[in-house]
């Protein structure tokens, strides 16, 4: 795959890199504000977004609106996220329940899309030495 990426944070770029490096792919990166990333239409097969519940809703609405417009027809949009029971779990994610996600919320936001798959599940992700915790997602 081409892969185009972006992150607003240095250190998060950095990290991106080294482990594109440790894999031996390479990784279009950009050091770039999600408010300001540029939606070109029908430019990506899949555009994927894990964790990006710092949207409140407003942003959540523009980011949602743009990745609809980038992907190509026939494509597919990737996403993961917590479910407000992550509030109970306190292993990470945002604190405010209306970052969120529910199924209602992705279902409305996405109801001019097929939904191919909408799981709700509670485990255990291992994101490296010292960090394995159970969540909501
Ligand atoms: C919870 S981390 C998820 C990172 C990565 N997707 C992962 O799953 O490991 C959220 C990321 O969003 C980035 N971020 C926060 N606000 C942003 C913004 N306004 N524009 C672009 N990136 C942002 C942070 O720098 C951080 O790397």
């Amino acid at each position: 795959m081409q892969v185009t990426a972006f992150d607003a944070s240095e250190v998060g770029l950095a990290k991106a890199k080294a482990l594109a490096a440790l894999k031996g792919v390479s990784v279009d990166y950009w050091l770039a504000a999600i408010e300001d990333w540029e939606w070109s239409p029908d430019r990506f097969d899949v555009v994927v977004a894990i964790f990006i519940q710092f949207a409140a809703p407003d942003l959540r609405r523009r980011i949602f609106d743009g990745m609809k417009r980038t992907v190509k027809p026939g494509g597919s949009i990737l996403m993961q996220g917590y479910r407000p029971e992550q509030l109970a779990f306190g292993t990470g994610g945002p604190r405010e329940p209306d970052q969120l996600y529910t199924r209602a919320l992705l279902e409305t936001a996405f109801a001019d899309f097929e939904i191919i798959r909408l799981v709700e599940h509670d485990s255990a992700l291992q994101e490296g030495p010292g960090r394995r915790h159970l969540g909501a997602y």
